[in-house]
């Protein structure tokens, strides 16, 4: 060990030992570099600042807080608040728009679409399915054909979730009862015009006696041809779409005694915005149709209203049956 208060200088630097020497090798007393010393003095001085502007120390009950007030939750709340901003935009938005005119805003339309997926997803999927293709012989429509029962303009489908179908809750309720033909229709005119049912979406023959059945009795609702009424909610027989099947049993069954499926209305139970958006997804499920399409006394709900009162005298002709 070398005596400590040796100020020896160490000859090719000039600088001096610090004094200690282990084994030959000896420290030499270099000082700090400069920009190493002002990076620490930075460091000391922007954790001086930083204690002083922010929450720092814990203490016992709580932590300092910092002059700036500044908190992780309340940043928290700052960017909560700015997203519920923008959702309630959206929801402003989607309900100053006529639904009509929804698809003129593609990204209007796109957000209606998002949020009607959801609420389908919690109100919906139970009758009409997870991918609303529905239940076929339950009678829970499919929702994804361009088949329509009530008409598959965004505002069509609007009216039909706001008061529902044959829904004892809305005075306004899409409604139209077919009647039951039990007692009337012998059996024997039952089979000619099951026939005639099936001959219309191209399934084997019909006969005179079928068709003459049909004309009087079915066609003021399902059309002569079998082409449905969306004015009326009568379901086309023409098509390969079923609402409870296209087995012969089930369509007798369906004659003898209807089954005047419910699908409850929306209108209490959800927001406007809310059913708006559902009829936006339902539309967008493939098979929505176009406003210019239908004719213009289905925007009227007044027609329709005349429709339920002039289904409770059903256009039933049993008068011309034996
Ligand atoms: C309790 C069962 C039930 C629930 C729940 C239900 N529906 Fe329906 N829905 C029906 C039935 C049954 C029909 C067919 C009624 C008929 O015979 O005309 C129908 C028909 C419809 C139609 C008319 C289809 C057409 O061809 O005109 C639409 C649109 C519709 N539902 C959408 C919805 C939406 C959206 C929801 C969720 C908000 C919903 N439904 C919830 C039973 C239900
Ligand atoms: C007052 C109008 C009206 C008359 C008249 C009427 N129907 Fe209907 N029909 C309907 C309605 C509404 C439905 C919808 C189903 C329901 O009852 O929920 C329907 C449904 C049907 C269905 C089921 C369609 C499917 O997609 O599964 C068949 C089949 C049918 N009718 C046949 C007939 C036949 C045959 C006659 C005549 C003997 C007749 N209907 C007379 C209104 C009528």
């Amino acid at each position: 060990m070398a005596d400590t208060n040796d100020k020896r200088v160490d000859q090719p630097t000039g600088t001096e030992f610090v004094g200690h020497e282990w084994d030959g090798i000896e420290e030499l007393n270099t000082p700090l570099p400069r920009w190493w010393l002002w990076t620490f003095y930075a460091t000391v001085i922007w954790g001086v600042v930083y204690v002083v502007l922010y929450p720092a120390w814990p203490l016992i009950e709580k932590g300092t807080e910092g002059v700036l007030g500044w908190s992780s939750r309340g940043e928290l709340a700052e960017e909560m608040a700015l997203a519920d901003l923008a959702r309630q935009s959206v929801y402003e938005q989607i309900a100053a728009t006529d639904i009509e005119k929804l698809p003129a805003s593609p990204e209007l339309m796109q957000q209606a679409i998002a949020g009607g997926s959801a609420a389908f997803k919690v109100n919906c999927v139970q009758c009409h399915g997870a991918a609303a293709a529905g239940f076929e012989e339950y009678g829970y429509p499919n929702l994804n054909d361009d088949d329509w029962i009530w008409g598959g303009t965004l505002s069509d489908i609007e009216y039909t979730l706001v008061h529902g179908i044959r829904w004892e809750g809305s005075n306004q309720t899409r409604v139209n009862y077919m009647p039951a033909f039990e007692g009337i229709l012998s059996d024997q005119e039952l089979d000619s015009v099951v026939d005639h049912v099936l001959s219309l979406s191209g399934n084997g023959q019909s006969s005179a006696a079928g068709a003459e059945l049909y004309t009087n009795n079915c066609s003021s609702c399902h059309q002569p041809a079998g082409e449905g009424s969306q004015l009326m909610g009568s379901p086309a027989l023409n098509d390969a779409i079923w609402l409870y099947g296209d087995d012969r049993a089930l369509i007798r069954q369906q004659i003898l005694n209807p089954k005047h499926g419910v699908m409850p209305g929306w209108g209490e139970r959800l927001d406007p915005v809310t059913i708006k958006m559902l009829a936006a997804y339902v539309h967008s499920r493939g098979g929505g149709e176009a406003p210019a399409e239908t004719a213009p006394e289905e925007d009227n709900p007044e027609s329709i209203a005349t429709m339920a009162d002039a289904s409770d005298a059903p256009a039933v002709e049993g008068d011309d049956q034996p």
